[in-house]
């Protein structure tokens, strides 16, 4: 069985847009930069992978509950977090035609290593390379700060004093209500806040489809711990034998552009992993992603080397995904945000950010595993794109495929089409469910396969004798039959071990 997975963008692009995943926004005036539209299969989607995050990290757990905050907030908040003043990247302009870039992207762009995000190391850089406009050859400006915050005015007067800002991430909204929060929840240390939502940052230069936008989507959680006991983690038993694939920041200071894998207790005894609660969140995150079907070698964690920190962080892991058009890219990060966030709304807000842990009050220090929802989806239709014996078959795992079943009459006439629209109707109230009537049976499998189905059910001529369908497994094309009323309970069982059943993901 020949199999490719190696897509160009282009390739998941056009499949994006041509079985109705992705759309780039406002297509029919000639698209807006950095802003998509999910269509009919990708709206599944999402949801598919948005409630398994939140089943697997809320709803599965006793110390994590979930919150769904406002999307323009409060200004003070972002005085407060340090992102109006330190949320920036650098902008060149082209002197001869005007075009944008963020300095950063164009040295790597030039194959060269950025060490450090500052105006004078970029200006530097690009002068010493002689970098020019990619578009025209013009001569560069130098890099000013560019602040990403969209913002808007709440009310009719457009002044400073009526400014707001259009979130840049979920978190701040948890720093924020975290009173009301610990009191209604009666939450005690250690525990989490989970929250959904659009975040926004007027990216500089928004590319590779979805994987940097303008509006995107977050899945975050901050999980507070007591100062003193970051490396009491009463589930470091359930996750210190797992196996990572981790470049530390200081292999990348020497030069190591592999990642090493080794055990989570390897990585804390090591030091690299400079607390226990830290590694927890890096390996609950990892099995996550391995749960919804991402390959364990096209993942790795690399650490953030100094320059490269956000101003709230101590230590920053990125769980990458290797795009094999991108190459390593970020898809989450889990950072120690220290009591910083907290202790800066506290100050800001003048209310107490304390709780109480052993009779004695504590600001908490937090983990954070932030996840991109769009980049996870990205990840996820990469990995799953294969060409298997000349067939294109998007081979997403059905935890998190948009449609679970198709079902088919063999010949478009009576009474096949009948039984089959039976079927269709028992089915749909359990699954998400396509029916398709139209062109040939083989046709029909090869839009679902590229749609990511995973079952086909098939109604042939052997059904009208023995009420008996087939059922086709969407990688290896396998085929078993099962009465229709054991349909359904075949397919719930097929669907929830989906690993056993399908060996494509092995591959
Ligand atoms: N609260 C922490 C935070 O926002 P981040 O690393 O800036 O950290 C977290 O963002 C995740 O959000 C990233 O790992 C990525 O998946 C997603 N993300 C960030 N910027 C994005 C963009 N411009 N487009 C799509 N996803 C983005």
């Amino acid at each position: 069985m020949g199999t490719l997975s190696a897509p160009t963008l282009e390739e998941i692009t056009r499949l994006c847009i041509s079985r109705g995943f992705i759309f780039p926004s406002g297509r029919i005036y000639g698209g807006l930069a950095g802003f998509f539209d999910y269509g009919p299969l990708g709206a599944e989607m999402r949801l598919e992978v948005l409630n398994d995050w939140w089943y697997y990290f809320v709803r599965r757990r006793d110390d994590i509950v979930g919150i769904y905050g406002s999307i323009i907030t409060h200004p003070r908040t972002w005085e407060a977090s340090g992102h109006v003043d330190s949320f920036i990247d650098y902008l060149v302009i082209c002197k001869r035609c005007g075009l944008e870039y963020r300095a950063d992207h164009l040295l790597e762009d030039s194959g060269l290593e950025v060490k450090e995000l500052t105006a004078e190391y970029l200006s530097e850089a690009i002068k010493q390379y002689g970098i020019k406009c990619p578009k025209c050859d013009g001569e560069l400006s130098e890099p000013v700060p560019f602040n990403l915050m969209f913002s808007t005015y709440v009310g009719p007067k457009q002044t400073k004093a009526n400014l707001a800002y259009l979130r840049p991430e979920t978190a701040q909204l948890i720093f924020t209500n975290f009173r009301d929060i610990c009191i209604t929840a009666r939450l005690k240390l250690p525990f989490g806040v989970a929250q959904v939502g659009k975040a926004f940052r007027n990216e500089i230069s928004p590319r590779n489809f979805t994987f940097r936008a303008r509006e995107f989507e977050q899945m975050e959680i901050e999980y507070f711990v007591n100062p003193k006991k970051l490396n009491d983690c009463p589930y470091w038993d359930e996750v210190r034998e797992v196996r990572v694939n981790i470049l530390s920041a200081e292999m990348q200071e020497r030069g190591v552009k592999d990642a090493k894998t080794i055990t989570l207790e390897e990585a804390f005894e090591l030091g690299l992993i400079s607390t226990k609660w830290h590694a927890y969140w890096i390996a609950e995150s990892l099995k996550w992603l391995w749960r919804i079907g991402l390959r364990k070698e096209r993942l790795r964690i690399r650490e953030h080397v100094k320059t490269e920190l956000a101003h709230y962080a101590v230590q920053t892991f990125d769980v990458e995904y290797y795009f094999p058009y991108m190459g390593w890219k970020e898809i989450e990060g889990i950072s120690n945000r220290t009591d910083y966030d907290l202790k800066r709304h506290q100050e800001y807000s003048g209310k107490d950010m304390s709780v109480l842990d052993d009779e004695t009050k504590v600001i908490p220090h937090v983990i954070e595993p932030s996840f991109g929802l769009d980049r996870v989806i990205l990840a996820l239709i990469t990995d799953a794109y294969r060409i298997i014996g000349g067939r294109r078959v998007l081979s997403l795992h059905a935890r998190v495929a948009p449609i679970k079943v198709g079902v088919y009459p063999i010949v478009t006439k009576e009474p096949f089409v009948r039984k089959a629209r039976e079927v269709y109707g028992m089915l749909k109230e359990r699954f998400t469910a396509l029916y398709d009537e139209k062109g040939s049976i083989g046709r029909r499998y090869a839009r679902a396969d590229e749609a990511g189905v995973p079952l086909g059910v098939t109604i042939d001529g052997q059904t009208l004798e023995d009420d008996t369908v087939t059922i086709r497994f969407r990688d290896t094309r396998e085929q078993i039959r099962v009465k229709i009323p054991a349909l359904t309970q075949k397919i719930a069982e097929i669907l929830d071990h989906w690993d056993e059943y399908s060996t494509s993901h092995n591959t």
